[in-house]
């Protein structure tokens, strides 16, 4: 079979590091694997247009990995001949088109939970560092700078604050149960799946039913729901305005769930006190992307990094070992873990991707 990998360039630091999986360098280490079994496997960052390695090798590809992330297209998807499986060396599916995928009962899987625990540690830090005003301490210690009144004026404890993440599952539970020990005032979550009672108990947390409601209340708030039809634009200029003033966002689900301008008018203005995260809504950000450089009235605010919350090297082997483990059960026939399955044979097999009828787990 022909598998075709899209994965990132790590260039010295891959070389240097084996331990970098999800690069072109290190191919997933998969690539000696696939080849004793009489698999081809084709690399490459090349993604873009349609001359691109991604688009032209995707037409005659029966498997794909295409997490750098390629964007399988409906388009892309109808020329995709072969095409029978979609693994995402990671979580999170919203690069490919879902609903193309079942018409042509086409499977996509991730590797569920593989970096969930990561994404979660970056996410209470990205909170600590806005509210403690972390960044622009830093950069003034790096300029030669003691001015402490200039960062106290815009530092808080986290202790007695409210948080709510928006999306409860695998990642954002996490977030909240590693935050009970920080004696917030309240830990909230809005999602259409509720959390089963004993765990919302085992930590405290309340469900709030309506979004504006949940953003009303909080002093944090956090982004953990993938992206799809339902969550593109869900943070924009009307659901800030129902945020606290001087309220702090962290997004690391993806860029294109809050609105860059949105965000930036709104941290510029102060009404957002920050925001951090490391999903931009196009990857590699621009130069002059807003989010690079917005910061707030009094210079801080700004906790941005590009795209690695997911990717430490603990994650990159827990997502590369299971990217092994959905390949081995295709070629040998065997069911996939339920857990891993976006969609398969033509419908979804999971609730995240949004409220559908159909959905059966
Ligand atoms: P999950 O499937 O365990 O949980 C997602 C939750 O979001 C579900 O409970 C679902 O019901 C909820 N949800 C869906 N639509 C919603 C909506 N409109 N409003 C409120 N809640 C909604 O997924 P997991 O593992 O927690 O990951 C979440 C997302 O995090 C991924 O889809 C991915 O986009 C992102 N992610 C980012 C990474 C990074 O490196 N920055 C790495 C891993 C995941």
């Amino acid at each position: 079979m022909k598998v075709l990998a899209i994965l990132y360039d790590g260039g010295k630091a891959a070389r240097e590091e084996p331990r970098l999986l999800g690069t072109t360098e290190n191919r997933l280490g998969i690539e000696q694997w696939l080849k004793d079994q009489g698999h081809e496997l084709i690399v490459s960052s090349d993604k873009e247009g349609p001359n691109s390695v991604f688009q032209k090798e995707i037409e005659t590809a029966d498997i794909t990995t295409p997490f750098h992330p390629g964007y399988l297209t409906r388009d892309l998807i109808a020329k995709a001949k072969n095409l029978k499986l979609c693994v995402t060396a990671g979580v999170g599916s919203d690069h490919i088109d879902l609903n193309a995928a079942n018409e042509k009962k086409i499977t996509v899987a991730e590797v569920s939970g593989s970096n969930v625990v990561s994404v979660a540690e970056h996410v209470v830090m990205s909170i600590l560092l806005l509210v403690r005003n972390f960044v622009p301490a830093h950069e003034m210690i790096e300029r030669g700078d003691w001015q402490v009144s200039q960062i106290a004026r815009q530092a808080f404890d986290l202790e007695g604050k409210v948080v709510g993440t928006i999306g409860a599952g695998r990642i954002g539970y996490r977030v909240l149960e590693r935050l009970k020990p920080f004696d917030c005032k309240e830990l909230l979550y809005f999602d259409y799946a509720a959390v089963p009672q004993h765990a919302a108990d085992r930590i405290g947390i309340r469900r709030v039913e309506k979004l504006e409601d949940m953003l009303a209340q909080c002093d944090v708030v956090t982004v953990n729901c993938p992206l799809h039809e339902g969550t593109r634009d869900l943070i924009n200029a009307e659901s800030i305005k129902h945020m606290k003033k001087g309220a702090w966002l962290v997004n690391t689900a993806r860029g294109a769930i809050c609105n860059a301008e949105a965000v930036k008018a709104a941290v510029e203005s102060g009404h957002l006190s920050g925001y951090a995260g490391d999903v931009w809504n196009v990857q590699p950000a621009p130069k002059d992307h807003p989010w690079r450089t917005m910061k707030n009235p009094l210079g801080g605010g700004n906790g941005m990094v590009p795209h690695y919350s997911g990717t430490t090297l603990d994650a990159q082997y827990r997502y590369a070992t299971g990217t092994k483990q959905i390949l081995a059960n295709f070629f040998e026939g065997k069911e996939q873990d339920i857990a891993n399955v976006i969609v398969t044979n033509g419908d979804y097999a999971t609730k995240a991707y949004g409220q559908r009828v159909a959905a059966k787990v």
